[in-house]
């Protein structure tokens, strides 16, 4: 609901548990509250006026208060706020400067588009309501638009910014951040995603402290370093209890998110587009919309704060019929065979596939150009008659008279310099005239910034894909951008080009996605190294790392979970000994962890001995029978793989009639110690009865006694299956 009181201009935005509230006061739009669900009323104490000038100037007009000492909804850069601002822009005449002021706001039902980006969607007028903030430069006319979008069910309130130029000459943006946060206290820790390739979204955690704490990406890409999120919490906040203000982007490239203590000990946390990467001139007459922010608050820790994003981004971000469909139980041939493979090995892996109930094959790298090895052809997205040389007829009719679906991989944002399309178009690419061209895995990225590029892909892909064979696309990108220039955009705009590159990709994906609505599109980075919520809006699951080690899965996954739900992470049952790690696990083990997310196989399925092949068809089944439900469900972490010597989780079904829940053994210690499991969310006085064992619990029991869980073999897992007994 949103509210606004004319008497002393508040606004208040409520969500299902949260209040957010603001007020003009000479003019400046101020942040008094976000927390806890307040009534109405008036708040306007909650601004502390303390006119502490220490060294910063006071303003004109504006009653007593320094700029530098209020909270703020949108700061801005060249007038009393010296902190880190949420918008600067560059005049005419040089200058930098753009003082902000209250003009109008306004306020409707429902959700707008954001145009050309990636955003949270409402089915139904009625699921959101939408204010919009007008604020005013009067000397350049520069305007912005601040977007507050409030989704009262889903406890979620997004926000995004349009920077308009109703002056008469062209201006440039220098930073136009998403959100900032103001807060009048530093009692905070700051919980964030830290890591690389193969050892994505790890976590860390640790109390804010004066000076600028940034987690930024300026490689084109979220990446696999840092994830486009933000969280802080009050410092003894758990799972359970405590304060948790979040913030995602709904963006791919490059951002960055910024957490800072200042000089009177008040906070300010803002995230957008990283301005180390980014400048946009905006002619007269023009608009500029940042990205969305989603944010949300929780009273009583992080599990509710990441279901309330889970719940909205399974529902409301992921689009399309497999938002809420079981996904297929797939076999992807990259561990299986890397490059090496031809029809008669695809065919007997689909054969073998098939046996084992396996419902989709997807062939990986390798299959277009000449392409042996990561040296070549990307960019010539054409059947490699040598190892197929019936086409992808030829093996898409095998698996149809088996009965299963076809899969195939992209990479369609990269060009090998040894590739036709390369030697047709060395323009195409990102690149700087009269420099050289780094290379990351032996390619370039294509500049997608320029029409005639995206219309290349459009055609190529839509040539493949459009024969109605191919049911799953994995769409990869395996390289961070250098050289990020595009001849076509003139020398002023060069530092447009990586936003503009997304919005291009964006485009592109929504022509995919439009014309294939029956294609289930998965996104991949080299694993997770685009695991975001911008990417989502197109393509509902995400290949979550290239290490598809159980036990590293388990710590990747833990961390991915605050933010994004499970049933965004696609998870592999892979070979033992591991391909990366070399860890040798259970099968169980693998099955256990793959289970909760969008689930498959990456091995070779000729190569399993009768047992494990017997698993598979087993595994399989159980997912076949309870995936959809946990794909819906609610997610809890029980225990914290990063800080102990065992990894836990549950996933309880909307209605609690169903857990499943699973734990890992990742460290032993001599002569175990009485591990027990306690699980959340059941209805405390339902029966449950474990599907495994037979053995009935009551709620209460499995929540507050917990499960034995075992403690005697490195790498041994247990997984619960508990249905209420009606
Ligand atoms: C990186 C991906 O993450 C892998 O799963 C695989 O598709 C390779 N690329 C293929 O080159």
């Amino acid at each position: 609901m949103i509210r606004f009181t004319k008497d002393n201009s508040q606004f208040q935005l409520d969500t299902k548990t949260s209040t957010y509230n603001m007020q003009v006061r000479d003019g400046f739009l101020l942040h008094l509250y976000w927390g806890a669900r307040l009534e109405g009323g008036d708040h306007s104490y909650f601004f502390r006026e303390q006119g502490r000038a220490a060294f910063s100037p006071r303003m004109e007009n504006c009653g007593g208060f320094i700029l530098d000492d209020v909270p703020l909804e949108y700061p801005c850069w060249g007038r009393g706020d010296l902190r880190t601002p949420a918008i600067e822009i560059e005049n005419p005449d040089g200058s930098n400067i753009v003082d902000l002021r209250y003009e109008s706001h306004a306020v409707s039902a429902g959700k707008p588009r954001i145009p050309g980006l990636p955003a949270v969607y409402v089915e139904n007028d009625s699921e959101c309501e939408t204010l919009v903030v007008t604020l005013r430069d009067k000397y350049s006319n520069v305007c912005v638009d601040l977007y507050y979008c409030v989704m009262e069910d889903y406890d979620i309130l997004t926000r995004y910014a349009c920077v308009r130029n109703e002056g008469s000459e062209n201006v440039i943006i220098r930073r136009a951040m998403s959100a900032s946060f103001d807060f009048d206290h530093i009692r905070f820790d700051v919980i964030s995603n830290y890591g690389t390739h193969c050892r994505e979204r790890q976590i860390e955690r640790h109390a804010l402290q004066h000076g600028r704490y940034t987690m930024s990406s300026r490689r084109g890409a979220s990446s696999h370093v840092h994830n486009p999120f933000l969280i802080l919490t009050s410092p003894t906040a758990d799972e359970t209890s405590g304060d948790a203000y979040a913030t995602v982007l709904v963006y791919s490239g490059s951002f960055a998110a910024e957490a800072a203590a200042g000089q009177f000990d008040s906070a300010r946390a803002m995230i957008g587009l990283n301005p180390e990467e980014f400048s946009w001139t905006l002619a007269s007459g023009e608009s500029f919309y940042t990205p969305e922010a989603i944010q949300t608050y929780s009273a009583t820790g992080l599990t509710q704060m990441s279901q309330n994003f889970h719940r909205l981004f399974r529902t409301r971000l992921c689009r399309g019929k497999f938002r809420d469909a079981r996904r297929p139980v797939l076999l992807n041939s990259w561990e299986a065979c890397y490059f090496s493979f031809d029809e008669e090995r695809l065919k007997k892996i689909g054969t073998c596939s098939a046996e084992l109930g396996i419902e989709l094959l997807v062939i990986d790298d390798g299959w277009f150009g000449k392409r042996d090895t990561d040296n070549c052809s990307l960019g010539d997205w054409v059947v490699d008659k040598r190892k197929l040389p019936n086409g992808i007829e030829g093996i898409y009719n095998h698996l149809k008279e088996l009965g299963i679906g076809l899969g195939i991989w992209f990479e369609p944002e990269m060009i090998s310099p040894d590739s036709d399309l390369y030697r047709a178009h060395p323009d195409w690419c990102l690149h700087i005239a009269d420099r050289p061209r780094s290379e990351g895995r032996n390619q370039l990225i294509l500049d997608l910034s320029r029409g005639e590029v995206c219309d290349y892909l459009y055609d190529s892909i839509a040539a493949v894909i459009g024969t109605g064979m191919i049911d799953y696309v994995k769409w990869d990108f395996n390289r961070n951008m250098t050289e990020v220039g595009s001849e076509p955009l003139g020398k002023e705009k060069q530092r447009e080009v990586t936003h503009r590159y997304y919005l291009g990709l964006y485009s592109l994906l929504e022509r995919l996605i439009t014309d294939f609505p029956n294609v289930l599109f998965e996104s991949c980075s080299g694993g997770g190294g685009r695991f975001d919520a911008g990417l989502l809006y197109y393509m509902p699951q995400v290949w979550t790392s290239d290490n598809s080690d159980a036990i590293e899965r388990l710590r990747i996954q833990h961390g991915t979970s605050l933010v994004y739900p499970m049933s965004a992470m696609s998870a592999h049952v892979s070979a033992s000994p591991n391909h990366q790690t070399g860890h040798v696990t259970p099968f169980d083990t693998r099955f256990t962890v793959a289970f909760t997310g969008s689930f498959g196989y990456e091995l070779d399925p000729t190569q399993l001995c009768d047992e494990d092949k017997q698993r598979v068809i087993h595994t399989g089944n159980l997912f076949k029978e309870y995936g959809e439900r946990i794909a819906k469900g609610n997610y809890y972490r029980l225990r914290d793989p990063h800080e102990e010597t065992c990894g836990a989780w549950c996933t309880v079904s909307e209605d609690q009639s169903l857990c499943i829940a699973g734990y890992v053994l990742t460290h032993v210690r001599m002569y175990g110690n009485n591990e027990r499991i306690a699980l959340r969310g059941l209805k405390p006085d339902a029966l449950y009865k474990e599907k495994f064992t037979g053995i009935t619990y009551r709620g209460d029991q499995l929540m507050n006694f917990g499960l034995h869980a075992p403690t005697t073999l490195e790498y041994q897992s247990i997984l619960w299956i508990l249905e209420e007994q009606k």
